[in-house]
């Protein structure tokens, strides 16, 4: 990352994704202008700034001429932000400022906000809002002077960081009244976008004296817990080469794991794979992985052998994302898998390594998708990720949408190690292989029609050929999925 002068001193802004664009964060002293209409989450945004300022030993004041202090506790806490605990340990106050109606008041008001800052010693400060404020002084002459003496020679000499809110009206051009954008280091404006019916959150960056300004829409969420996140693209710079020393076998795990099935998993003509083809069969970890299967084959079968496979063999943490099968779907197969490879005490433990997701993909817009999906990733930690449907996906949102999410999950995921499986269903081979997906795998496979299967396995019925290609080469050799085993078992009915 681009570092900005030695002289400036910068602090996180507390938001993921904010800080990587601000060069860190903001410079201790700045005033920053968070503009918005109604309800874009300026307040929130805000109070993550102090909230993780008062986390690290900073003290944060929230100055509010609009909200209760009652009701913002209560709206900050459902977003997993305890202002109460940060304000008994002294590192927060709330400034109700609500009654005062008179340009006296107002000064006396500020006056005690600068006295306040001394005798607290508090470094952060919001001030919500900024045109609330203003609107009690009716001289306009007397508002540049204010703004002057209490932002520029006030606060900002006392080098504490200050984020101005400013309301912002559905159809107005001007931020405020056009005096406070020109005294700030930054303008950030909050703004809503509805797409297919569905809001998505856009953080506009207008301006910001200490950093270079490329990307100006950036998409945002609001989540209890993460509070305020910013989407933003990977940085394939920061993504480590795969690890060759660590990989998976995945025709041994599913050899093993047919052994233990007394050879019903797969079909007779695995007798011609050999486990010592390593190299062959084998994926380094963090390798990201497309798996394209006939449309005639349910992916949460493929998905579930090859999670038992590699639970019995690896012990890894597994995590399912899926667009298509519920949890307790996918859960029961692996379990019942598990059973047969592996038996009931096996079973609980390593299904205990298992987590699974399921998203109705038509409910999110398509950069929300892609946060529940980095998000499910960060909090399970999985060594493995499967990913069912990612084919709906592509059919729900725009293509360059669609493939930007995908080059990005793929660079995230690799980033972090998780060696991930994405299921395509596709007519045949060629279809994937020309899919854009495919260059920016490290290995491919694809699971064909039963029917092309040759020789002695043809009479297997609900078999599958699995091909494996990729990262070390096509490989001609081919084993073959039994799935009629799950019904035969009653994994499914
Ligand atoms: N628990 C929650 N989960 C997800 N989103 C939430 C949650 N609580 C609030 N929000 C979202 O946060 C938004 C409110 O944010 P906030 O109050 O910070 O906006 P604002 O710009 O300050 O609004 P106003 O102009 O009314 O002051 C709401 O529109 C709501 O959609
Ligand atoms: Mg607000």
């Amino acid at each position: 990352m681009q570092k900005p002068s030695k002289t400036l001193e910068i602090i996180s802004t507390g938001i993921r994704g904010l800080d990587r664009i601000l060069l860190g964060g903001y410079p201790r002293g700045a005033l920053i202008l968070l503009a918005g209409n109604p309800g874009t989450g300026k307040s929130t945004m805000a109070a993550k700034f102090l909230y993780e300022g008062g986390l690290a030993g900073e003290k944060g004041i929230y100055v509010n001429f609009v909200e209760p202090k009652k009701d913002f506790l209560v709206h900050m806490a459902m977003l997993g932000m305890d202002f109460t605990e940060l304000e008994e340990k002294g590192l927060f106050e709330y400034i109700e400022a609500l009654t005062i109606v008179d340009e006296d008041a107002l000064v006396a008001q500020l006056e005690d906000i600068l006295r306040r800052i001394v005798e607290t010693g508090a470094k952060r400060l919001v001030i919500d809002s900024v045109t609330a404020m203003l609107q009690i002084v009716k001289d306009k002459a007397k508002i540049r002077e204010l703004v002057q003496n209490f932002f520029v020679n006030g606060v900002k000499q006392m080098d504490v960081t200050t984020i101005l809110i400013a309301e912002h009206p559905y159809g107005a051009k001007m931020v405020g009244y056009g005096i406070e954008e020109f005294i700030v280091d930054a303008v950030m404006i909050l703004r809503f976008e509805i797409v297919q019916g569905k809001i998505r959150r856009i953080l506009e960056l207008r301006k910001a004296r200490w950093a270079p300004i490329r990307q100006a829409e950036i998409p945002f969420y609001i989540r209890p817990g993460i509070v305020v996140e910013l989407s933003l693209p990977e940085a394939p710079q920061e993504v480590p080469a795969l690890d060759l020393s660590s990989r998976y076998n995945l025709a041994k795990a599913l050899l093993d794991l047919n052994k233990a099935a007394r050879g019903e998993l797969l079909g007779n003509n695995t007798c011609r794979l050999h486990v010592g083809e390593e190299g062959v069969y084998v994926i380094p970890r963090g390798a990201q992985i497309v798996v394209g299967h006939t449309p005639t084959l349910d992916a949460k079968h493929l998905i579930s052998l090859l999670t038992a496979a590699l639970l019995v063999s690896y012990k890894p943490r597994i995590a399912l994302f899926s667009f298509k099968s519920s949890p307790i779907a996918l859960r029961r197969l692996i379990g019942c898998l598990l059973s047969i490879g592996c038996g009931r005490e096996c079973t609980n433990e390593l299904l205990s390594n298992v987590y699974v997701e399921s998203v109705n993909p038509t409910a999110f817009t398509f950069t929300e998708i892609y946060d529940i999906m980095r998000q499910f990733v960060e909090a399970v930690k999985p060594d493995i990720l499967f990913v069912e449907g990612m084919d709906i996906i592509e059919q729900f949102v725009q293509r360059n949408e669609y493939l930007e999410m995908l080059y990005n999950l793929m660079l995230s995921n690799k980033r972090e190690r998780v060696t991930s499986f994405y299921t395509f269903s596709a007519r045949d081979a060629e279809a994937i292989y020309n899919r854009m997906a495919a260059s920016m795998a490290d290995v491919m496979i694809y699971v064909e029609e039963p029917h092309t299967i040759m020789g002695e396995a043809a009479s297997i019925k609900q078999s599958y050929i699995v091909e494996f290609a990729g990262f070390f080469g096509r490989v001609e050799r081919k084993i073959s999925l039994n799935v009629e085993l799950l019904y035969k078992h009653r994994c499914i009915s």
